[in-house]
């Protein structure tokens, strides 16, 4: 069989990639063009023109370029849709797409949503509605993310003890992905509590939401592991610079490092290095590093397989809500000025809501 897909929020031409607009749509759109039984039918943009252009891009039919999603869902009754809008709509355009009855999977861009109430809403109505909800964390597919999976899991490093990792813009944007690289290395595990702190003193938006300047995080999971962070927006010597690696797994025989830094600027260090028994570090071998347009088509191959032979994607909203947990759960913890206990029982964005208040006041830039 094959699947008929559409997308909603195209982007303009991605050749000037950003913080204001990556296209994503557009890497997307690669991802089904290079998945065997996906036929990429129709797109939909509040933007016509940006709409017009990704269409004239992928050949597809004029009377399937829309403005408005929802007259395309009914028009299109497209089997799978990629929702690549900002993070302040992912939720109700979600939801929509799954309420209407016409969908069988979705792939959604990260950050799940920007409220709690809204990410666990969009796992409870697929699951409701029996449709293939995932969120696209593609670092997962990393071959350097993949070995440092499988290095841990034959023993090399004896048991995980501590999982950790810096983010350079934002535990929301950022950190999703790299909360979710955590649990993915500690089997999906739920979080136990949550102990945050964040600085936001000049506005960090990105994709439209905010994102605090800095964090730093400290979080147990349900089996013991520990887990801590930190995000820094402000370019090199924050609090994540301190720890000179992108994601680091600490286990009771040694220490792997995917992305480790160096402190000296002309030190080019492997994506992938082990350490054990207090012994040097090795470089391991890997086919590519952390970053990577493909590692999209492969989570959509993955999706699409899982969607055929009724499995359930690693990519899945559940895996998705645990990550997102965490992320709030630091942001209430700031607020609240105390340890959050897990399951999070908060609704809103904590951050937002800091804001509103006049809790917190960053300067809009621009002296
Ligand atoms: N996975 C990653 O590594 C990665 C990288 C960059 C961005 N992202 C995420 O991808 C998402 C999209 O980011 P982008 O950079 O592609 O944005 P973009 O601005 O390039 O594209 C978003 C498009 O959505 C459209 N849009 C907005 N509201 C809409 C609506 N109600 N209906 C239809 N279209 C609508 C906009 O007009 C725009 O064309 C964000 O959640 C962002 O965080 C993920």
């Amino acid at each position: 069989m094959t699947y008929t897909v559409a997308v909603i929020g195209t982007g303009a031409e991605p050749e000037d990639p950003g913080r204001d607009g990556y296209a994503m749509a557009y890497h997307h759109a690669a991802g089904y063009e290079n998945t065997d039984g996906c036929d990429l039918v129709a797109c939909a943009d509040i933007i016509f023109k940006n709409a017009q252009a990704f269409a004239e891009a992928f050949g597809l039919d004029d009377d399937n370029v829309f403005e408005d999603y929802e007259a395309m869902l009914q028009a299109i009754e497209p089997d799978i849709v990629s929702i690549c809008v900002p993070p302040a709509v992912h939720d109700d355009i979600t939801i929509d797409c799954i309420r209407s009855g016409v969908v069988e999977a979705i792939h959604c861009e990260k950050p799940m949503a920007d409220t709690y109430g809204g990410a666990k809403l969009m796992t409870q109505e697929a699951d409701r509605y029996g449709v293939q909800l995932t969120f696209n964390h593609q670092r997962r597919f990393s071959d350097a993310v993949r070995t440092a999976k499988k290095l841990l899991d034959g023993g090399e490093i004896g048991d995980l003890q501590r999982v950790e990792f810096s983010a350079p813009v934002g535990i929301f944007d950022y950190g999703s992905h790299s909360f979710d690289l955590c649990n993915y290395f500690n089997d999906e595990t739920p979080g136990k509590w949550v102990l945050g702190q964040i600085d936001y003193s000049t506005e960090n938006i990105l994709f439209g939401t905010h994102n605090e300047n800095q964090a730093i995080v400290h979080w147990k999971y349900e089996n013991g592991v520990h887990g801590i962070a930190a995000s820094d927006s402000s370019g090199t010597g924050g609090p994540a610079s301190a720890f000179a690696c992108h994601n680091r797994l600490i286990g009771t025989k040694g220490v792997i490092e995917v992305g480790p830094q160096s402190d000296d600027e002309n030190e080019v260090l492997p994506p992938l290095r082990i350490r054990q028994d207090g012994g040097d570090w090795a470089s391991v071998e890997t086919e590519d590093g952390l970053h990577g347009w493909e590692f999209i088509d492969r989570a959509i191959a993955e999706n699409v397989r899982c969607l055929r032979e009724d499995e359930t994607p690693e990519l899945c909203a559940e895996n998705a809500l645990n990550a997102t947990e965490l992320i709030f759960a630091t942001w209430e913890s700031s607020r609240c000025r105390g340890r959050v206990d897990l399951p999070l029982t908060i609704e809103d964005n904590p951050l937002r809501a800091m804001l509103d208040s006049g809790a917190l006041t960053p300067s809009t830039g621009g002296d």
